[in-house]
């Protein structure tokens, strides 16, 4: 490489590297202001359970914290995907704020369901039962659960906080795996238009807003239960040329036997109950092509690091009702009844991408 090419290489780092501190910065502002008007992660009068494994230490979080934007930055720079539009562009700072106002509003809600007895199920009563009654909870105590536009607007929000800016960047561990079997299937000859990608359980589309940033020809189906959630996704999906938005059930998806090229669920297993992810992992295993393949990312498991402390606190601390089990599931047993097998994995920070593909 040149010097011209080393000093643009250079820049492009300083770019993301300066964009990424800024969004750290912000969002952890709100993680404090938020911690402080949620308060204690127990109800009144509840001892917090010791947990089974020590804390791990801030240098341990830290490190691992790096490591995904330099796992990122290393992708980018190799060109396996662009600059994330999200640091291409100037951020609009009036929306930075009103979004930032809302989270803050959200929080004194959510304290005050996170510290009733019970909290957490009020949104059963407002909503119909034609949706399976796991799903009709306030997942994170959070107004409305995933059913109305206020929870759908704030949601990005609450879970950038929640990680401290790393939330996309942990989604875009997906993205190579995507994007390497994009490339493959096109070299093979086939057209992007003709490849068929299915986000499942897409919520507000911040994964696919990525993929169609780098891939817009790309056949998408963008499929969730909340019609709210779809109504962001579609907004996130802005440029796609060939996208549909399907309100249906991952246990019942909208498509035939065989006719998904590429199929990713991203932070949903851990949001569902046992026997529901044996129903959805068969569901996936029917509608991929044969070799078709299957990005899971989602929560990193016991085992995965030395940060399982942090996976015992979080179920009662942030109403997560399965997450403890799902930390617990076998992936490469779950999905590999369903017939399909392992394909390689990708452990960001918190998150893990894990690909499989359909024998
Ligand atoms: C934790 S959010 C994840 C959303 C998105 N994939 C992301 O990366 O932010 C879970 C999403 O799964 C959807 N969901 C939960 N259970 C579902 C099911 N059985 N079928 C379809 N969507 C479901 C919810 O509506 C919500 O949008």
């Amino acid at each position: 490489m040149g010097l011209v090419g080393t000093i643009e290489r250079r820049m492009r780092e300083a770019q993301y590297r300066a964009a990424t501190t800024a969004k750290v910065g912000w969002f952890s502002t709100f993680y404090v202001m938020g911690r402080h008007i949620v308060g204690p992660l127990t109800k009144p009068g509840e001892v917090p359970k010791p947990s089974k494994t020590p804390a791990p230490s801030l240098a341990t979080m830290r490190a691992a914290f790096g490591q995904l934007f330099d796992d990122e930055w290393a992708d980018i720079d190799r060109g396996v995907y662009r600059m994330p539009r999200e640091f291409r562009e100037r951020p609009d700072p009036f929306r930075s704020l009103s979004n930032a106002r809302d989270y803050l509003r959200e929080a004194r809600a959510v304290a005050k369901r996170a510290h009733t007895p019970g909290g957490g199920v009020e949104v059963r009563e407002r909503t119909s039962d034609d949706l399976p009654n796991y799903y009709r909870q306030n997942f994170h105590f959070q107004s409305d659960g995933w059913l109305s536009e206020r929870s759908a607007k704030v949601y990005d929000t609450q879970v950038e906080v929640l990680f401290t800016g790393s939330a996309d960047a942990m989604r875009r561990r997906a993205l190579p795996f995507i994007a390497e079997e994009i490339r493959r299937l096109v070299r093979e000859g086939r057209a992007e238009s003709d490849i068929h990608f299915a986000d499942v359980a897409c919520g507000t589309g911040r994964l696919l807003s990525d993929v169609v940033d780098n891939f817009p020809d790309l056949s998408i189906s963008a499929v969730d239960l909340s019609e709210p959630y779809l109504g962001e996704a579609r907004r996130a999906a802005e440029g796609a040329r060939n996208a549909r938005f399907i309100g249906a059930p991952a246990e019942k998806l909208p498509f035939a036997d065989g006719s998904v090229d590429i199929l990713t669920t991203v932070y949903l297993f851990h949001e569902l109950p046992p026997k529901v992810r044996r129903e959805v992992a068969a569901e996936i295993a029917r509608v991929l092509k044969p070799g078709g393949l299957y990005v899971h990312l989602d929560s990193v498991q016991y085992g995965d690091t030395s940060m399982d402390a942090l996976l015992e606190g979080f179920p009662a601390a942030f109403h997560e009702p399965y997450y403890d089990s799902y930390c617990k599931e076998q992936l490469a047993e779950l999905f590999g009844e369903a017939g399909l097998e392992p394909d390689g994995q990708r452990v960001g920070f918190l998150s893990k991408a894990s690909a499989f593909r359909k024998r």
